[in-house]
């Protein structure tokens, strides 16, 4: 069976390997799956297993000795990030978010070729164009030409809160890999309330690609697979949504295709109101990232083209059992004068 092999010298995202060790941490299914194949940059090269109930924190003080790269795949596991205190001040760290969704070998090897590609400077540019344009602008709008859909975000407001996965790593930071996304939520999202609302009031138009994560309290891949299923409909045709002050009131099928999606939105709206809330929206800028067939987390981060996509998320993990992101390649972010901001098909 062939390995998946990992170059850690094309990963620019970890920046300059020299003097450093290189080390990956996986499931101990996976270690003699995995070959790291080098060019000697790095000191030494190692690969540690991580399993459900491990203590990271505890793997970073007796077995990871600063300084150090890391590298996290752990798809049988869900892997909690450490604390910025246990990470350390001279260790960088990236993750593979591989649990939340059905994470197979292929796709780790996919998504590694990704990594390969991506490159972090080009999206510290894309973010500061973004920033500096976004800080111009009043409001932000997210159009969709052909659907005819308006929606009003007002951007400026205190009460959010930008994150950004992009760029470089310094020493002491922790990035998802593939790398390559900017998001804004509301400043209280992580407190248990999810009562709080970004300000984005009109039309939506929801077409693209879904990825539906599980937290990690008990459910069947099986329905993870068939809720997908259904929401995948609307890669072709857009579920229209209409935005009241962040939470959707309203979902309507653009074309009869769409309706499974729509019938399994308003399922998820009736368990729990709170699927209701656009809790995120994610400004993907890795436009080396190609898609993988199904649903698959890593996919989250992708850009269309070099101006981005954007997508919105629905849910809260661990409030909520999924978090559904809709990635929107052609939405178009506007500003109040109408400049093109971010997203849209090239
Ligand atoms: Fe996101």
């Amino acid at each position: 069976m062939s390995k998946i092999t990992i170059h850690p010298e094309r990963l620019r995202q970890f920046g300059n390997g020299k003097g450093n060790v290189f080390y990956v941490v996986t499931n101990s299914r996976l270690l003699d799956k995995i070959k790291i194949e080098y060019e000697n940059h790095y000191k030494d090269y190692k690969i540690i297993s991580y399993d459900k109930g491990d203590n990271f924190s505890r793997i970073l003080s007796e077995l990871i000795p600063e300084p150090a790269h890391i590298l996290v795949i752990t798809p049988d596991c869900y892997f909690r990030s450490p604390e910025p205190e246990h990470l350390g001040q001279h260790r960088k760290l990236c993750i593979m978010a591989c649990n939340s969704t059905p994470t197979s070998v292929e796709s780790i090897e996919h998504f590694l070729e990704c990594g390969e590609k991506t490159d972090p400077y080009e999206q510290e540019k894309i973010s500061e164009q973004f920033f500096a344009k976004g800080e111009a602008a009043s409001h932000l709008k997210f159009v969709d030409e052909k659907c005819k859909t308006v929606t009003i975000f007002r951007h400026l407001d205190d009460g959010i809160q930008w994150h950004e996965q992009i760029g470089e790593l310094q020493w002491g930071e922790q990035q998802l890999f593939p790398s390559g996304e900017i998001s804004v939520l509301p400043v209280d999202i992580f407190t248990l309330n999810l009562n709080v609302k970004l300000d984005i009031n009109g039309k939506l138009a929801l077409k693209g690609i879904p990825v539906l994560h599980s937290g990690t309290p008990s459910f069947l891949p099986d329905d993870q697979e068939r809720i997908f299923q259904a929401l995948y409909a609307m890669r072709n045709h857009a579920v229209i949504a209409s935005v009241h002050e962040g939470v959707i009131t309203n979902i309507e099928a653009s074309d009869p295709s769409a309706q499974s999606a729509v019938d399994m939105l308003q399922a998820m709206f009736d368990v729990d109101s709170r699927y209701r809330i656009i809790i995120e929206i994610g400004f993907g800028v890795n436009r080396h990232l190609k898609l993988f067939p199904g649903n698959s987390a890593m996919n989250e981060v992708y850009a269309n083209n070099i101006n981005g996509t954007v997508h919105f998320g629905l849910g809260l993990i661990p409030h909520t059992q999924y978090h559904l992101d809709i990635i929107c390649p052609s939405i178009k972010v506007l500003s109040d004068k109408d400049e093109l901001v971010f997203g849209g098909m090239k």
